[in-house]
């Protein structure tokens, strides 16, 4: 084997290992939908980020940072809700019961509201009763109809 064996081969190595190093850290992120594929995940990506900001709120009795932290939640209902009815929102589990999750979702947006109005009035019990109840509200609807 001659000197520019060992050289092309050396790259070739190079390059496969670099392929495989990057394709570790790049496929995670190429196998989520893009934003706006379905507007039940990006529903829910943005209301964790913001129910870690209103968790963090409450906790220190902050109405006014419960609701600027709420705001970017509005219209995120009926973009999923039209998602549903189209097509590009498809529960993952118990796609059968979609009545229940419908209700579920409504009672959820509904305490949301309820929490809004709240942190409004600087009413901190309510905003802490209400974030308890919200929190339910995640790990139930995600027991029954999420992987
Ligand atoms: C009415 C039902 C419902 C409620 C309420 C709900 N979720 Fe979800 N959530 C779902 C479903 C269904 C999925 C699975 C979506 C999928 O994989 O297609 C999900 C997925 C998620 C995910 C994973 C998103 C991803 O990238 O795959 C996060 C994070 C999440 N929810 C956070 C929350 C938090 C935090 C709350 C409460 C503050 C909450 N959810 C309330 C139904 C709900």
């Amino acid at each position: 084997m001659n000197k520019r064996h060992n050289i092309v081969i050396t790259v070739a190595v190079s390059i496969l290992a670099l392929l495989l190093i990057s394709s570790w850290f790049v496929l995670p992120y190429r196998v989520q939908a893009a934003p706006g594929d379905n507007p039940l995940i990006d529903e829910m990506v943005l209301l964790d980020r913001v129910f870690m900001d209103v968790v963090s709120a409450v906790a220190v009795g902050n109405g006014h940072r419960v609701a600027s932290a709420l705001e970017p939640m509005h219209g995120t209902q009926q973009r999923t809700h039209e998602g549903i009815h189209s097509g590009k929102v498809k529960i993952p589990k118990n796609q059968k019961r979609i009545g229940e999750f419908v209700k579920m979702d409504e009672a959820f947006h509904n305490n949301l509201e309820r929490l809004a109005a709240a942190a409004r009035k600087d009413n901190k019990g309510d905003m802490l009763s209400i974030t308890k109840t919200l929190l339910d509200g995640c790990v139930n609807c995600h027991k029954i109809f999420k992987d």
